[in-house]
């Protein structure tokens, strides 16, 4: 038995613990551990502080619901407050919630059970058939005023006429990142050395919260709605209202079932289960509704959520698998990741043989023994992970795995930043591991694309001797490469062919094929376009750097690093004698990355902060075009104040999207418009 000051210690402890996992998933939208586990261990405290009330305190985690506030944006009061959920994984916590239910109705009532979308929540208020606000949930009673960024949700309508809808109510929903682009996204990412999304919830959320509404939309999010807030909603029925809400273009749960009885309810939970794995986008439960607002009324909510519903969490899968080793991968910058090869295992559809290890840290807090059973699991992460280790199934005497202090490729010391999780392999001029990663990033499709050279030839030349910097490629002879019994004479000739015509590559192609750390493809671009030739680049200040839309203080670090090594240079020497491209045709203010490139807008009413031909040369600078009319030509309506009857029932009927003065202010370059202007909205 514990004493009563050790169970008060523990209570302190879960709360800390509890208030760490939730400031990194909201705020940082960084989860550290599964939602089955953060569930489990704000359980475990729930049922402490029940049984011991002496330790009650009102900012305990178990009284609040987390915040996503995260201070860029200007705040919002909700009207209607953002409740939480309460969470069961258990059939029979369901049964109870509908007998307890059905005791204090005392009258039938239905149920509806839908997918528990998981994403990023969002309120949205339509006033007069208008997109106004979209608000996150931020504590629940206020959040972050996002609604320009929600305008690049494609499937949100912007306006809404001809619906059984009130003229104003408020709906509520999950902006989500389908699975299929989430997947798209990370592998462009990975091909570009960039960091990838830990899942698509990640994705979402971050880019909810991003400053830049053109980098928004190439997320392509999704929303999903499943409740409708108002005055003089047409139905008491929750269900009947979201149809009204489909009816008028919403897109809103996609599969929905009305129940009487219990069992009918659990078997709908059950059905979901299974169908939810074909929705395009992640689901992680089913949420439980008594349809009738007049009994959800009756019912009630807490402080913290409603009385009439319950979330019924799904499991993520899980396999329990033998750790056959552990091996170190070392990237082109060095960073060494430890994978575990696992005996192969089936779960979620698919066969896993290897899982991240992630870092010393996360091997250290596994405990990780050789020959352990690990379990497995495919949770809201789309890469397996490792949750913990079935310790009573470790051999007795078993070596714990450490991570290597060396290079487990070239023996140089690892070394590892303050701050930063990951172990370095210092020696980037040396290490094979580093120089092949290289060398391999050089020739990749997105880089210089040179056909006939994969990773595994590379490593040969490598290895060879022939290659040692990405300039060798350039000095390689026909007979240097049937020579080493790889090639036959045609396909050397090939090779050489190609590696003639990479020399057309554009420069910013190049610089992204130079592999400097977190210089993407992307962000190649938009150096090249500030700095068209090499020359002007490499003797750029890194406040110059840090100067370039898009660049931050730390790549600016790198590419000045980068350039400031005398071997980098000579490297950039040689291409420049083989006649690579190191010189852009583009003018610096490249017309590609002008922010509004592209777009046509027509301006009606008047404006508050500038006159109508100030915005037109500011958009027109932005590389926008201004129209008088609207057609479906046009991309965005500005509408400012007595905005003219006619282009704003246009606009809606050819779905143009229309926003307000503030908003276009939002999409200029430059001067920035200080975001808490939002508030006029
Ligand atoms: S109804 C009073 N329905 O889950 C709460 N919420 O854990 C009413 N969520 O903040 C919410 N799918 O963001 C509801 N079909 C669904 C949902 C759903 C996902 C989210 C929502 C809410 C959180 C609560």
């Amino acid at each position: 038995m514990k004493t009563e000051k050790e169970i008060g210690e523990t209570i302190k402890n879960l709360r800390i613990e509890i208030d760490r996992l939730n400031s990194s998933y909201y705020l940082l939208s960084r989860p550290l551990v599964s939602d089955l586990e953060f569930d489990m261990k704000l359980k475990e405290l729930e049922a402490l502080e029940a049984e011991y009330p002496q330790f009650f305190d009102p900012n305990s985690p178990t009284q609040r619901v987390g915040s996503d506030i995260g201070g860029k944006f200007s705040r919002a009061a909700h009207k209607y407050p953002m409740l939480s959920l309460r969470n069961t994984y258990d059939f029979d916590e369901v049964r109870d919630f509908f007998q307890k239910t059905s005791r204090l109705l005392k009258t039938p009532f239905q149920i509806v059970c839908e997918p528990k979308y998981d994403g990023v929540s969002i309120s949205i208020s339509y006033q007069n058939g208008l997109l106004t606000k979209a608000v996150t949930r931020g504590d629940g009673a206020e959040g972050d005023v996002v609604t320009a960024n929600i305008r690049m949700v494609k499937n949100i309508p912007l306006s809404v006429t001809n619906s059984n809808l009130p003229p104003t109510f408020e709906i509520r929903g999950e902006i989500l990142m389908p699975v299929s682009v989430f997947e798209e996204i990370n592998s462009e990412r990975a091909a570009q050395g960039e960091p990838l999304f830990a899942n698509p919830r990640n994705a979402a959320s971050g880019a909810v919260k991003l400053q830049s509404t053109s980098e928004i939309q190439k997320r392509r999010l999704e929303a999903r709605f499943y409740s409708v807030l108002g005055e003089n909603l047409p139905y008491d029925g929750h269900l009947e209202n979201l149809m009204a809400a489909k009816a008028s273009g919403f897109p809103v749960s996609e599969i929905i079932v009305k129940s009487d009885t219990i069992e009918d309810l659990l078997a709908a939970i059950s059905r979901l289960e299974t169908e939810r794995k074909a929705l395009p986008v992640e689901t992680d439960g089913a949420v439980i509704k008594v349809n009738s607002f007049a009994q959800q009324k009756i019912l009630g909510a807490t402080t913290k959520a409603p009385r009439w519903a319950i979330a019924y969490k799904f499991r993520p899968e899980r396999a329990s698998a033998k750790l056959l080793s552990v091996s170190y991968q070392i990237g082109r910058t060095g960073v060494v990741t430890p994978v575990a090869n696992l005996e192969p295992v089936r779960l979620s559809g698919t066969t896993v043989k290897r899982a991240t290890l992630h870092n010393a840290d996360n091997i250290e807090k596994l405990d990780l023994h050789a020959g352990d059973i690990l379990y497995v699991e495919k949770g809201g992460e789309i890469i397996p992970k490792i949750v913990s280790v079935d310790l009573s199934r470790r051999t007795w005497g078993s070596e714990k795995i450490c991570f290597p202090k060396e290079c487990p490729d070239c023996g140089s010391a690892l070394v590892r930043e303050p701050g930063e999780a990951a172990f370095r392999c210092p020696n980037d001029a040396g290490c094979p591991s580093q120089i092949k990663g290289r060398l391999e990033h050089f020739i990749s499709r997105r880089a210089m694309n040179i056909d006939g050279l994969g990773s595994e030839k590379i490593g040969r030349l490598y290895e060879s001797g022939l290659v040692r910097n990405v300039a060798d490629i350039y000095s390689l002879t026909v007979s240097d490469l049937t020579a080493l019994d790889l090639w036959a004479e045609k396909s050397a000739v090939m090779l050489i062919d190609g590696i003639e015509k990479s020399k057309a590559a554009p420069f910013g192609r190049v610089l992204f094929a130079l592999g400097v750390p977190e210089v993407g493809e992307t962000a190649a671009k938009r150096i090249v376009g500030r700095f068209p030739d090499i020359d002007g680049l490499m003797n750029a200040s890194v406040d110059q750097l840090a100067a370039i839309d898009e660049i931050g203080a730390v790549t600016a670090g790198n590419i000045a690093e980068f350039f400031g090594r005398p071997e980098n240079r000579k490297t950039v020497e040689r291409l420049i004698s083989y006649g690579l491209r190191f010189t852009s045709d583009s003018l610096p203010e490249d017309d590609s990355q002008k922010k509004l490139q592209g777009l046509t807008f027509v301006l009606s009413g008047l404006f508050e902060h500038h006159t109508r031909e100030k915005y037109r040369d500011i958009l027109e600078r932005d590389g926008g075009r201004v129209s008088s009319a609207v057609s479906s030509g046009v991309d965005y309506l500005v509408a400012g104040e007595k905005a003219g009857p006619a282009k704003l029932k246009k606009a809606n009927e050819l779905g143009v999207k229309i926003i307000s003065e503030v908003e276009l202010l939002m999409m200029f370059s430059t001067p920035e418009t200080p975001v808490n202007d939002f508030s006029k909205n």
